[in-house]
């Protein structure tokens, strides 16, 4: 049933936790592939592909710019560039919905193209900073206007791109990926530094499909070039594991398995904080899929110890801060996270977020302009605004399940979870979650 918050969920405290899951495709890996394949010669298929509302948006966006994507089957997609030659012009406002990393990308993409078009979205993506993006992309040549530095952009024709050497002032995988899309169909070498390291899903799949390119010790260099298609599978997305992983690291007994995660060590950072925190956490069936580390995530849960978590540990975990939150909540002590300002510009502003959330359900938060410290102790039920946000709503609804017997928790405006984790409410029941749709 829906409300003036849109639909809302009921938690209520969890008999039993654990189970073994496979959360749905990488949300990052699969906007890559989509966006690589479209300008790579010869296509590609695309295996696990994240079928959530994000990466739809970015195959409609590439659909309309005339690549061809046929689905094979549930996940399984082959992907083909126009025949005959590029991608062209849009005749509609390109609507990226919710995704930051969609808008982000595209926008790299379709400057190095030269091909003038109008990027849009929701009203949460439309509050988000693009001057990050646009900036470095109009040094090299662009010619984007951006409305108060936000969404909808504009870009116009321009003379054609010159390769930048760029220190980003944000550590965003999002901006250095849009920088190396654009960087791909520049004149000369393209160089990336960053402040602290972020995922580096762009850089191991320009090189997969044979893009002149090398990574290391903070920075990136790419030369110009062509890209040759290949068939990508995507491994499960370590942020929607991650909510499982808190769940179970934060209810002593619980034994929770992921199947076929992407670890990543630009993406794993969780289960370092976790395992700091006293966490057992394990690694099966490791192996390389498609150029991406892969595993088993085996965690079991043990009494917490409250951390300091820091700039650089924030930034191998910005998606996962809100469901190391979750762990803080049942730690002693008080977990302190630092250089976090980013979140306060993510789906939501997570930092406000998660502290009224957790003020909510009876814990000591105290919040900074980048950073928040949460004293772990005892919770209670009563209502949650997600403000639009998936992660917040998946985060609290684990937080739901360690309510204690009689208590129940509601979540408000969940809709978007729809963007990054399609049947999480079945993967939830699968391991034990009390949760009911309301
Ligand atoms: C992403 C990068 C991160 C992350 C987002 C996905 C990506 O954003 O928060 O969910 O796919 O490159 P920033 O680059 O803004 O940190």
């Amino acid at each position: 049933m829906g409300s003036a918050q849109g639909r809302g969920w009921q938690l209520g405290a969890a008999a039993e936790i654990g189970g073994v899951l496979q959360v749905p495709g990488d949300k990052s890996i699969s906007h890559r592939a989509l966006l690589f394949l479209a300008i790579a010669e010869g296509g590609g298929e695309i295996r696990g592909l994240l079928e959530a509302r994000d990466c739809l948006n970015t195959l409609a966006a590439l659909r309309a710019l005339g690549a061809r994507i046929d689905s094979l089957g549930p996940g399984s997609y082959r992907v083909v560039g126009p025949a005959g030659g590029g991608l062209r012009a849009p005749d509609k406002p390109l609507d990226l919905g919710n995704s930051g990393t969609g808008l982000r990308l595209l926008t790299g993409l379709l400057a190095g193209l030269n091909l003038p078009a109008s990027l849009t979205g929701d009203a949460s993506l439309c509050r988000r900073p693009m001057g990050r993006i646009v900036d470095p992309l109009n040094a090299m040549g662009a010619a984007i206007r951006a409305e108060d530095g936000r969404p909808p952009l504009h870009l116009a024709s321009h003379e054609g791109l010159q390769g930048i050497d760029y220190a980003m002032p944000v550590a965003s995988a999002q901006v250095k990926s849009a920088i190396l899309l654009a960087g791909l169909h520049a004149r000369g070498e393209t160089r990336v530094r960053e402040p602290a390291p972020t995922r580096d899903h762009s850089e191991r799949m320009l090189a997969g499909l044979g893009a002149d390119i090398e990574w290391g010790q903070g920075e990136v260099r790419l030369r110009p070039g062509g890209l040759r298609g290949q068939d990508i599978d995507v491994p499960a997305d370590f942020s929607s594991a991650a909510f499982f992983v808190a769940l179970a690291a934060a209810r002593p007994g619980a034994e929770i398995c992921l199947r076929q995660v992407g670890i990543n060590p630009t993406r794993d950072g969780l289960l370092r904080l976790l395992k700091r925190m006293g966490a057992a956490v394990g690694l099966e069936n490791q192996r390389l899929v498609g150029g991406e580390p892969v595993a088993d995530i085996r965690v079991t849960g043990q009494p917490l110890e409250a951390i300091t978590v820091s700039a650089e540990e924030v930034a191998l975990a910005v998606d996962e801060i809100p469901a190391l939150m979750i762990a803080a909540a049942r730690a002693r002590g008080t977990t302190h996270v630092e250089g976090a300002a980013e979140l306060r510009v993510k789906e939501s502003d997570r930092i406000a977020a998660m502290a009224e959330g957790l003020q909510a359900m009876g814990l000591s938060v105290e919040t900074r302009p980048d950073g928040l410290s949460v004293t772990g102790g005892p919770i209670r039920g009563g209502r949650i605004a997600s403000r639009g946000d998936h992660r917040i709503a998946m985060s609290f609804a684990m937080l739901g399940a360690l309510l204690p017997a009689g208590e129940q928790l509601r979540i408000d405006d969940v809709d978007n979870v729809a963007t990054s984790f399609p049947d999480f409410i079945a993967r939830c029941k699968a391991v034990g979650v009390n949760i009911q749709e309301s």
